[in-house]
């Protein structure tokens, strides 16, 4: 099935779909994790139409918390297309700039890719080091809204890292080196995925690994305006302009920062999570897990701007 035929028929063949029916925003909860970032949404139908005023509060509520964790979903891919929906137009890179999921023929990904370490899935089962999606495209996605359809009986737990506070707590003299900064973060996918050691820093002696897109190190949140740290952990990035290795050293040290526990919420999912997290503002990462057990969940990524 088109991309466009399975949104289409989301948005508009769901029995339903009317504002009678809409979710009653007082039967919604909406409680913070009390960790570094992350509150957890219950008593919401993600089959359901919202109202202006639960959507409204949702997007508040992602800017606060970063990410927002639905409890006891029921959705096939097209019901959460048509949820994912409310909060932008899906994703959709340059079709030279391969992501996760992007097809030998089109080069796009599908609008639902299949995290799964079942033949046709995507991710494997091995551990993912702490990134931010698309972050090495011209407009990386603003957020993604990954589904648990099935678990590991261990491992496989997904954490996400706090970025707005990590750039408040830099020291006075770090926040000022780096608040006009560009940063190159080079797509792990022109990559070949074969085990050999991933540079962290390119220098001089190594090609750069395809078109590069500089985006700002700290990066304004377009919607609420919040700075961030915007560096992912493992990907091999440059530092523009600026001296290789005086480069490194300052990458290396902003990453031990950003590895620090107090910046990170760990969630141990359950069958029926839906995890809408803010992609410009926060990174994940996985642990692995048992190759002999499934681990199934679909992903919905949605189209961002320029960052600035
Ligand atoms: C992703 C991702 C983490 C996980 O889907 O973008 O990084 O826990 N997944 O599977
Ligand atoms: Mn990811």
């Amino acid at each position: 099935m088109t991309v466009t035929t399975q949104l289409s028929r989301a948005l508009h063949y769901l029995p339903g779909q009317s504002p009678s029916t809409a979710q009653p925003p007082e039967a919604v909860d909406i409680v913070p994790t009390g960790g570094a970032l992350g509150a957890v949404v219950h008593g919401l139908d993600g089959r359901r139409p919202l109202s202006a005023e639960l959507v409204l509060r949702l997007k508040a509520a992602l800017h606060q918390h970063l990410i927002l964790i639905f409890k006891q979903q029921t959705l096939n891919e097209e019901q959460q297309l048509a949820f994912a929906s409310y909060f932008g137009s899906v994703f959709r890179p340059p079709e030279d700039v391969p992501v996760l999921a992007s097809a030998q023929a089109s080069g796009l990904p599908p609008d639902v890719v299949s995290v799964s370490n079942l033949p046709g899935g995507h991710t494997g089962h091995g551990e993912l080091t702490p990134h931010a999606d698309h972050q090495w495209t011209p407009l990386p996605s603003s957020g993604s809204l990954l589904y648990a359809l099935e678990l590991p009986r261990q491992g496989g737990d997904t954490s996400w890292y706090n970025l707005v506070q990590a750039y408040e707590d830099l020291d006075d003299d770090t926040g000022h080196e780096i608040d006009r900064l560009q940063l190159i973060t080079y797509n792990p996918f022109l990559r070949p995925f074969d085990g050999s050691p991933r540079p962290l820093y390119r220098t001089p002696d190594r090609e750069p690994l395809g078109a590069a897109f500089p985006h700002p190190l700290v990066r304004t949140h377009p919607d609420s305006g919040r700075k961030a740290l915007y560096l992912s952990s493992h990907v091999e990035v440059e530092i523009p302009g600026y001296e290789p290795a005086a480069g490194a050293a300052l990458i290396a040290r902003l990453r031990a920062h950003l590895a620090e526990p107090r910046y990170r919420y760990t969630h141990h999912w359950q069958v029926g999570d839906l995890v809408y997290w803010d992609n410009q503002v926060t990174l994940h990462s996985r642990t692995a897990f048992d190759p002999n057990d499934r681990r199934v969940l679909n992903r919905v990524s949605l189209a961002g701007s320029r960052p600035f």
